[in-house]
Formats: structure tokens, sequence, C-alpha cells
């Protein structure tokens, strides 16, 4: 590009990185990545070709919020709602995570992101769970952000899952202390992961879609219009800004 075509200056009303960093980065953010379907309806394209560039957006946002410093990136790939679309659809979004993961992994384990993923990983097919396995021990030592898929994942069936491990645990004689909430957590999927300080979901809809019932109960949450695929970083600027404006109370005055 000619010199004089390229922009010096910021657009205005962009926010920038550095601006951003001089205020509190939330721990951990979470993100309903939504409007995939609508994005390819809008062009014309199958709903798979919005999956598809969504996965890249993924990419993109992941280098942001791990260049911000970040400690925590949830992102929801595949609810345990989402089997009742057409096979074909869920046959597409079961194999992306090997997509991403075959394409991605040089970078993720160069910018020193550690993957793990949350959900109930038998129902996937094969190939997935060996791509994801693969991603989860080639970065176990990373020490910079954890990257966390939920993957088949359901709030509820979380709960349930963990209750239902705290009664074996309880049968055998593992569990000596009454139920807390520090010992609930340890039996979440999400265990060892602080909660959500941020909530983002794409596309207008302004639900949870079963996402994290329990560790949302005091994060901040932040909806925009835009679909998934039209995410860019100056979204996640603008959901940060807008998180370090509000007044984290806890009950509390
Ligand atoms: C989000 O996009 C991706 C998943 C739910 C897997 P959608 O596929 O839900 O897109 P819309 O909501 O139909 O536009
Ligand atoms: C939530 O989006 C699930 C994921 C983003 C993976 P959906 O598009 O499935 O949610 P609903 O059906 O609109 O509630
Ligand atoms: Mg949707």
């Amino acid at each position: 590009m000619f010199e004089k075509f390229k922009k010096s200056k910021k657009e205005p009303g962009s926010i920038s990185e550095e601006e951003i960093v001089k205020g509190p980065i939330p721990n951990h953010i979470a993100i309903i990545m939504d409007g995939n379907g609508r994005w390819a309806k809008k062009r014309s394209l199958p709903r798979t070709a919005g999956h598809h560039e969504g996965m890249k957006v993924v990419k993109r946002v992941t280098k942001l919020a791990s260049r911000l410093g970040v400690k925590a990136l949830t992102v929801y790939a595949f609810s345990t709602e989402n089997w009742k679309r057409p096979e074909d659809e869920v046959n597409f979004l079961l194999k992306l995570p090997e997509e991403f993961m075959g394409t991605f992994l040089p970078e993720l384990v160069e910018e020193n992101v550690r993957v793990q993923i949350m959900g109930n990983k038998d129902a996937i097919p094969t190939h997935t769970q060996k791509a994801v396995d693969k991603a989860v021990n080639d970065t176990k030592h990373n020490t910079g952000m954890v990257l966390n898929f939920a993957l088949n994942y359901g709030g509820r069936a979380e709960i349930i899952e963990a209750v239902n491990n705290i009664l074996v645990d309880y049968q055998e004689g593992n569990l000596h202390n009454k139920v807390d909430e520090t010992l609930f957590d340890q039996y979440l999927m999400s265990a060892g992961l602080q909660d959500p300080d941020l909530l983002i979901r794409t596309s207008g809809e302004i639900r949870l879609s079963n996402f994290m019932l329990w560790q949302l109960a005091y994060t901040e949450f932040w909806f925009t219009d835009v679909l998934w695929p039209d995410f860019k970083e100056q979204h996640l600027l603008e959901a940060i800004q807008a998180y370090q404006k509000r007044g984290r109370r806890f009950g509390g005055i």
C-alpha cells in the first residue's frame, strides 16, 4: 500500500490496546459466540460458512485477549442443545475444533496459551477428541492464558454431574466435610478457573442458553448486535471498556 494511503491516526471513536491496559483487565472472559447462521444467511451462504468464518474470529480474539493479559477465555462452541440441529450442521460443528487445532496449535504454543475443554467429551467424534487431546497435551506446560472450549457443554448437565460425583465420593467415604461453595466449585467442569468477570454474547440475543449457570452469578454482562463472524478486535476492546466503567459491588455498597 502507498504510504499516503496508510491511516496514520486512529479511527474516530476507536479504542486502543494501550488505553485499555491502563484499566482493570477482566481475569476471565466468557463468550457466547452467536450469529454464525444469520451471518451466512445474509450472504446467501450455507450456515456452515458462517461457522467457518466464526472459527477465524476465535483465533483473532484469542490473540488479543492473551496480549491484554486476560487469564482465561472461555468460548461456547457447542451446547448440549445444539444436537437438535440438522445432522450435517452438527457434524460440521464437531469437526471444526480439529481444523482449529490443526491450523492454530503452533501459534497457541508460541503464544504460551494453555488449551482446556469443558463438556461431555464422550459424545463427540473420535477424530475431534484426538485433536482436542493433542492440543490440551501439547500446551499443558504453557503458563499464559487458558483458552477453555465449552464443547458439548450445558450448565445444567454440569451441575447435575457435579452432584452425582459428590454422591459417589460420599458413598466411597472420600468426602468428610459438608458441601460448601468452594468444594462444589471443584466438582464443576470449570474447576481451577475463576468465575468469569465478563460475559459477552453476540448477535442480539439476550439470554444465557444454558451457559455457565453457576459461574455467572456475579459476572458483568455485555451484549452486542454484532454477529460473531463480524466480531472484531475493536468489539472486544469496547466490551472491556464497558466493563471498566461498571461498579462491581457484589452485594456491598
Ligand atoms: C453460533 O451461531 C454457533 C453455535 C451455536 C454453534 P448460530 O449457529 O447459533 O447462528 P444463528 O444464531 O443461527 O445465527
Ligand atoms: C448458544 O447459541 C450456544 C453456542 C453459542 C454454542 P444458540 O444459538 O445455540 O442458542 P439459542 O438456541 O439461540 O438459545
Ligand atoms: Mg444461535
